[in-house]
């Protein structure tokens, strides 16, 4: 793991426009840059850089983000990885931390397997090219296949021999370790004899993203019903199958620019589309697309199309499974692959020109195939037809989000034409499923309010009073309950802000002492999700004498808190009154010191708002109670509580008005 130390750094020389303009051409326009957006195709400049805040954002796609996130969209970087190229671009020596012994076993394990596979790489495909039985077996099979040298050794095809421990052996006296040898599926262990478990048998080696070898595929060479035709790597440290498709590294930056990807099932479909010139490919090995898999895929294009072979028996099954796509937005289009053929054996047959115009021509629409196949099926049966309306308008209604809305519109109108019913029938179903599941939302929301939110009129004066000066008096003063978080959000600005600054001239301390020392722990007091996570870790920050500034949570690796913090920095009143301070030379109300104030207030309100949810929370308790002794106690509680009210309510106000 990269030091914190390291990480605040590379933050600190982050430049935005210098980064961007790595890669976009940028014009000053007064205090921003101005550039063609690279997320998508535009002909006049909408894609612009605010280097006051950190942030690019284009008007013509919406993409938005700091530079890090700048990094991770057009160079497809983890969070790390953005990192790592920062600290080379900026000469920021990386300094790891110490990782717990488990987790640096975990990465020196990983590590070894990636050697390990790295040399079997090199072996097999050394054994292809330049010994007698690679040569007359293993070669002449791909070439049979049609597979030319160019592309064998663009992916790194080999040969096992059929020998019992031709591989073992050579492994072994480089030196790896037989267990990490035995973990990558390489060798396997009979009878206490190491062997190899390829033997006889054409490699082809998986690859992630970056080119890395994760395991291998090994085909039989002869039609065997008593063994497997491909034997694949088992799941280890590196390789998690239903994380991987085949082909990725090969075909990333054809899937960027044709912005499609093209999903087969098989290493050869991959392999002999290459050869064609057709780069966007990858293959899902025979199982059906995972989440992950579907995410990967994302974070190249929106649009995937499958090709089926001809002969699939599967199909049903898989289309199941592509409603999954339909929620990750995904535009899923179908190709069948004709007569018994697969993609390698069809484009081999054909040709590249006349399949990529098959391919062309019968793209078939994934929610309106999925629903041919089922009227047939459906036939005459009016149940199963009722049925099957029901199902299209739940697919469709899963295409909610708001960019997609044309396209679900078109949906509803073709669907129904099929169907033969009633458009506005369509309309109300599909709306009808939208509606319930928003309302399923909404009610579990409302559950976890209603736990905690007590009726108004509940409300004491003072509290309305004290709440009113607080919103500034003459605002109309927001529900005390209201769940719109802006106070806890206060709190997380102030911490990000002033945490630093003086609060008490007398003991020394400061802002975040006071709120660090105060008998409340506030992350257990936010709503906010977001809001626990920042309050967590500043936590940890001030725990060992080192507040974070506020870079590190504007470039936080999940980016839901980066984008928060970006937002809580934009608020329009901190803006405000910087520039009445710029304008005027003067400052607000407060003076400088109007951050003790907020301060004050605003941990104050936390905490009361926590109070009176417990005093709802006891009052509930109490009516529930049937034993004396515990209603006695709750009234006490009840007691203790208000005071604390009261004392509270008082405090605010005292620091309002002073
Ligand atoms: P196929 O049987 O369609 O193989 O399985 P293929 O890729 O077309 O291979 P050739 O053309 O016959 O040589 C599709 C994919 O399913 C996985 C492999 O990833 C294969 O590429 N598979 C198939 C296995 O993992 N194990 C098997 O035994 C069979
Ligand atoms: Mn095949």
């Amino acid at each position: 793991m990269i030091s914190q130390q390291t990480i605040q750094q590379i933050l600190s020389r982050i430049d935005i426009v210098e980064i961007v303009g790595n890669f976009v051409k940028l014009k000053k326009r007064g205090a921003n840059y101005l550039g063609l957006c690279p997320f998508h195709n535009e002909k006049s400049p909408s894609f612009t850089v605010t280097p006051s805040k950190e942030i690019f954002k284009c008007f013509g796609c919406g993409v938005s983000g700091n530079a890090i996130k700048f990094l991770m969209e057009h160079e497809k970087y983890s969070y790390v990885e953005a990192l790592r190229w920062l600290a080379q671009k900026y000469d920021v020596p990386i300094e790891e931390t110490e990782v717990s012994a488990e987790v640096r076993q975990q990465q020196q394990l990983a590590d070894s397997l990636y050697i390990i596979n790295n040399f079997a790489r090199e072996y097999f495909s050394n054994t292809l090219f330049n010994t007698e039985e690679g040569q007359n077996v293993g070669l002449s099979y791909f070439e049979e296949r049609g597979f030319t040298q160019e592309t064998i050794k663009k992916f790194q095809l080999g040969y096992s021999l059929n020998v019992w421990d031709a591989f073992t052996k050579a492994a072994i006296s480089k030196g790896y370790n037989l267990e990490y040898l035995q973990k990558t599926g390489l060798v396997t262990v009979r009878n206490e004899q190491p062997g190899d478990n390829y033997r006889g048998r054409v490699i082809f080696p998986i690859h992630n993203q970056s080119g890395k070898v994760l395991g291998f595929g090994a085909r039989i060479l002869v039609k065997n019903d008593r063994a497997p035709k491909y034997i694949n790597s088992p799941e280890n440290e590196i390789y998690i199958k239903n994380r991987v498709l085949y082909g990725t590294y090969f075909a990333r930056h054809a899937i960027d620019k044709l912005n499609e990807c093209l999903l087969v099932e098989g290493y050869t479909d991959v392999i002999s589309l290459h050869q064609a010139g057709i780069e966007n490919v990858v293959a899902s090995s025979g199982t059906s697309l995972t989440q992950h898999q579907l995410r990967l895929i994302k974070k190249y294009t929106n649009n995937l199309t499958i090709l089926f072979d001809g002969d699939n028996a599967g199909i049903k099954a898989a289309l199941r499974g592509l409603d999954m796509a339909i929620e990750e937005g995904l535009n899923v289009k179908l190709v069948l692959i004709p007569d018994k053929e697969d993609p390698d054996s069809y484009v081999q047959k054909i040709g590249a020109a006349a399949f990529r115009e098959f391919i062309a021509a019968n793209k078939q629409d994934f929610v309106l195939f999925k629903l041919q196949i089922s009227m047939q099926e459906a036939g005459n049966d009016s149940s199963r037809k009722s049925q099957l309306v029901n199902e299209i308008a739940e697919t469709i209604s899963k295409i909610d989000k708001t960019e997609d809305f044309t396209r679900q519109q078109d949906y509803i109108r073709q669907c129904s034409q099929v169907l033969k019913i009633d458009e506005q029938g369509m309309i109300n179903l599909v709306n009808k499923f939208i509606r319930e599941r928003f309302q399923k939302k909404e009610n579990q929301l409302a559950k976890e309010q209603a736990a905690s939110t007590p009726p108004d009129d509940d409300l004491s004066p003072e509290a309305i009073a004290a709440m009113e000066a607080m919103e500034g008096g003459g605002e109309p003063a927001v529900n005390f309950f209201n769940p719109d978080e802006k106070q806890e959000r206060e709190l997380v600005k102030i911490l990000l802000r002033f945490g630093d600054k003086p609060f008490s001239e007398e003991d020394k301390s400061t802002v975040a002492d006071y709120i660090f020392h105060l008998p409340y722990d506030f992350e257990s007091l936010a709503d906010n999700e977001m809001v626990r996570k920042i309050l967590r870790e500043y936590k940890q920050f001030y725990d060992q004498d080192n507040l974070p500034d506020r870079k590190w949570f504007l470039y936080h690796n999940d980016q839901d808190i980066s984008s928060m913090v970006v937002h809580i920095m934009e608020d329009k009143e901190a803006e405000l009154s910087a520039a009445w301070k710029e304008k005027f030379e003067i400052d607000t109300v407060y003076g400088d010191n109007a951050y003790l104030k907020d301060t004050i207030s605003t941990t104050n309100y936390l905490i009361l708002r926590k109070i009176r949810k417990m005093i709802v929370e006891n009052q509930q308790e109490m009516e529930r109670s049937t034993v004396f002794e515990e209603q006695i106690k709750c009234i006490e509680m009840h007691k203790h509580l208000k005071q604390l009210e009261t004392e509270l309510t008082q405090g605010i106000g005292t620091v309002i008005f002073r």
